[in-house]
């Protein structure tokens, strides 16, 4: 099977996509499949979950110099067995100036050609045989990381945390994944749409978990993942030597189930 990229996104925050990033290609890597996670949130937590260091510690050597650079390589950063992952942090967020100005963020003139929305795809050409599957997290919001990061995409996970105001997201992105579609080379489509951080105690989290369903009923994925503690504490203790990992895990492994059998099928 050729490589196949996975952005996990909604423009809208706190909606489980770092998360549940960082899971997916925990449970890829167990299961044995090359991977290359790809942090395009200067917010670093899908680094911070991975390497379990702080974003900080790779200024300089992260996704966005990779950008920059003809490099790629340099900056993939080993993580595991079967895992690697390419870092980001706060810097980041001057990813549009740099396209715009061609000025780094340390004042290097580094003009940029080409099209702004095809950089990510560009660099990975290279690589991708490598891999079996590359999993990327996307910010809060559609900035010029997220295009990127569709455009560079075989697959997308829109992720719905069951609220009114993801609801009212989920139109836009799925514009902006079809915008991807016709704009990139990947045909990039919806692989599904992952309802996350139910709580199981509210009625209105219930209706718009239906509400979904009956709007898209072919994208939505059967497993609806809850509030659990052990899952929000991967944050803090990560993948290694965590003492609750099988609980953190449970509900998500048959999304990766349903997700695979996709990809599959
Ligand atoms: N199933 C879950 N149960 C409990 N807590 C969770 C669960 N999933 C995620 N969390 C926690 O909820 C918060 C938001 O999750 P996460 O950071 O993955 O969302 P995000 O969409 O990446 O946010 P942002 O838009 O800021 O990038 C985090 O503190 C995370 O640890
Ligand atoms: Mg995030």
């Amino acid at each position: 099977m050729p490589c196949k990229v996975i952005t996990f996104g909604i423009q809208k925050g706190g909606c489980g996509k770092s998360t549940t990033t960082g899971i997916t290609a925990h449970l890829l890597r167990e299961d044995g499949y090359r991977v290359l996670a790809i942090d395009m949130d200067s917010q670093g937590n899908l680094t911070e979950l991975l390497s379990e260091q702080p974003s900080n510690e790779f200024m300089g050597n992260s996704i966005l110099e990779a950008l920059q650079t003809n490099r790629i390589q340099d900056y993939i950063v080993p993580v595991a067995e079967n895992l690697d992952l390419l870092p980001a942090n706060n810097f980041l967020a001057t990813f549009p100036r740099w396209i715009y100005t061609g000025k780094t963020y340390t004042g290097e003139n580094l003009p940029f050609k080409g099209n702004p929305s095809l950089i990510l795809d560009q660099i990975l050409e290279p690589i991708r045989d490598q891999y079996d599957f590359i999993v990327i997290d996307t910010p809060p919001s559609l900035s010029e990381q997220t295009t990127n990061a569709l455009c560079a995409s075989d697959y997308v996970v829109v992720m719905f945390e069951c609220s009114n105001w993801c609801y009212s997201a989920i139109p836009n992105f799925m514009d902006s994944v079809e915008g991807a579609r016709s704009f990139g080379h990947r045909d990039t489509q919806v692989i599904g749409i992952l309802r996350t951080l139910n709580d199981v105690r509210r009625s209105d989290a219930k209706a718009f978990n239906e509400m979904i369903q009956e709007d898209y009923p072919e994208d939505v994925f059967e497993t609806i993942i809850t509030r659990k503690a052990p899952t929000g504490r991967l944050s803090v203790y990560g993948f290694n030597e965590n003492p609750e990992i099988k609980q953190a895990l449970e509900q998500y492994t048959s999304f990766y189930k349903e997700l695979i059998q996709r990809v599959k099928g």
